[in-house]
């Protein structure tokens, strides 16, 4: 009997997807072009009925029609040269899946090149990391709509449950589903960013020890801040260094790298001209973090006023509170930025849809995105979240606390880059007239390039210059 689907790429996250889909009573089987791949995969899936080949002709000979093939390999030139070899194989009807985090344009490219040949091309998000993959990831799968029904079981099966519910669904069309994985890392890094800045100010601003922010951290995912990376954050505050016998947080270098989900994210806002700052932020302070020597160099020519807060009580209060109104932005930009997109490319997106599989499994799983599927259930065609009473409500309530965080930054000069961008972009936001009108004269006024009047409809030039009239 022939193979339900076949993984090509049998590192951590093609292994541990294929071998939750054998724990789900799936047949499938791999294929990788290191040897080694196989045989590990051969160990961990002996008890399963489960194959690996190392000839990718035996490996689609054994899969049914229509053949689901799903790739896992490193994003960029190596998806291209898999499906290059693979394409001539397969049969009218056959889907190919990319589950890395390919660019969504790479997606759509390919999915039109594969149409062609009658084949569907399907750009799949997976987030959840390697325990994700094993037990249950959030799957953001995307494609042609009839295609998704011959793999809607299986990805059901394996995806994460919230009250029963898998954390997968139906994306969109073309690439909506990378589209999608795109913008959930782009709040996965302002997310990141404000939890390392909030770290700083307990570090910095209450002089905490690790233990005591550990315990901070602890607090506040028992209530509503709770989140999977607030998990992972407080935990790094236990492990000690078995070769100092230290914190090993405090051995680790402090300058970050990225992979590009969160570069792109921001290099398409900005296309859009939809304005994410809060994970634009988080995308250049990992950059700026690289440039340590100046750094060192600068802070000897500006050095720090000791940022320490005085009332550390109520401080504690106001931090939870201006955290979970930079969070609520950092989910609030990123939903923004579907909704336009969503217009703009025709992906035709189901919001409230994607909070409720963001629920769990993936990385930025955490207690808000329940608010979050409410509010776009209710309303699926809310254009910000911003704009649900729900979430009005308690940012009306925490908007104090977040300003009074950011005031005792700014003033002691702590950078916090995430929270201040977080608290700029909520005041231009509700500015019901901006001095944007400024920058219209402006324009005018050295480029005749035109303004529109508050009073009468058209385009219209000023004489701002006697010089030119
Ligand atoms: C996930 C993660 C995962 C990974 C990204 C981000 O959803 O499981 O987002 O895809 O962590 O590659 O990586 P960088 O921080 O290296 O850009």
């Amino acid at each position: 009997s022939k193979y339900t689907l076949g993984m090509i790429g049998l590192g951590t996250m093609g292994r541990n997807l294929l071998l939750n889909m054998a724990d789900n009573g799936f047949a499938v089987t791999g294929y990788d072009k290191d040897a080694k791949m196989i045989t590990k995969l051969r160990e961990d899936g002996s008890k399963h009925n489960l194959e690996a080949f190392a000839s990718l002709e035996d490996f689609v000979q054994s899969l049914e029609l229509p053949r689901r093939i799903m790739l896992l390999v490193p994003a960029g030139p190596i998806v291209d040269s898999v499906i290059q070899e693979l394409s001539p194989l397969l049969t009218k009807g056959d889907i190919i899946i990319d589950s890395g985090n390919s660019h969504f344009t790479d997606t759509s490219r390919r999915a039109l090149e594969l149409s062609d040949k009658g084949l569907h091309f399907f750009g799949m998000g997976i987030s959840g990391g390697e325990e994700g993959a094993r037990f249950g990831p959030s799957i953001m799968p995307g494609g042609d709509k009839t295609a998704y029904g011959e793999m809607k079981a299986i990805l059901e099966a394996v995806s994460a449950k919230v009250n029963g519910d898998p954390c997968v669904t139906y994306i969109g069309p073309g690439a909506s589903g990378h589209f999608v994985k795109m913008v959930h890392n782009g709040i996965e890094y302002a997310m990141m960013q404000l939890l390392a800045e909030t770290y700083d100010i307990l570090k910095n601003a209450l002089d905490y020890s690790n233990e005591e922010i550990y315990s901070v951290f602890e607090e506040w995912n028992n209530g509503r801040l709770q989140s999977f990376l607030l998990e992972v954050t407080r935990d790094i505050f236990k492990v000690k260094d078995p070769k100092t016998g230290g914190f090993l947080l405090d051995y680790i270098k402090d300058e970050a790298k990225s992979k590009g989900t969160g570069k792109w994210t921001s290099q398409v806002s900005m296309d859009l001209q939809l304005p994410i700052p809060t994970i634009n932020e988080a995308v250049t302070t990992r950059d700026l973090s690289k440039y340590k020597k100046l750094r060192v160099q600068l802070a000897e020519i500006y050095p720090e006023q000791k940022p320490t807060a005085e009332n550390k009580a109520q401080f504690i209060i106001e931090l939870e509170q201006a955290l979970y109104f930079s969070v609520i932005t950092s989910y609030a930009q990123g939903l923004h930025l579907l909704w336009q997109a969503s217009a703009t490319y025709e992906y035709d997106l189901n919001l409230h849809e994607i909070a409720k599989i963001w629920r769990g499994g993936c990385i930025i799983r955490a207690e808000l995105l329940e608010d979050i599927y409410q509010a776009y259930s209710t309303q699926p065609e809310l254009e910000h979240l911003y704009a649900d009473a729900g979430i009005a409500a308690k940012m009306q309530e925490i908007l104090p606390g977040m300003r009074s965080v950011v005031s005792h930054t700014v003033q002691t000069g702590l950078a916090t880059p995430a929270y201040s961008s977080a608290l700029a972009y909520f005041d231009s936001l509700r500015t019901a007239r901006m001095p944007s009108n400024l920058i219209q004269a402006q324009r005018d006024f050295f480029g005749a390039h035109q303004f529109e009047r508050t009073d009468e409809e058209g385009t219209f030039h000023a004489i701002w210059n006697p010089v030119l009239s």
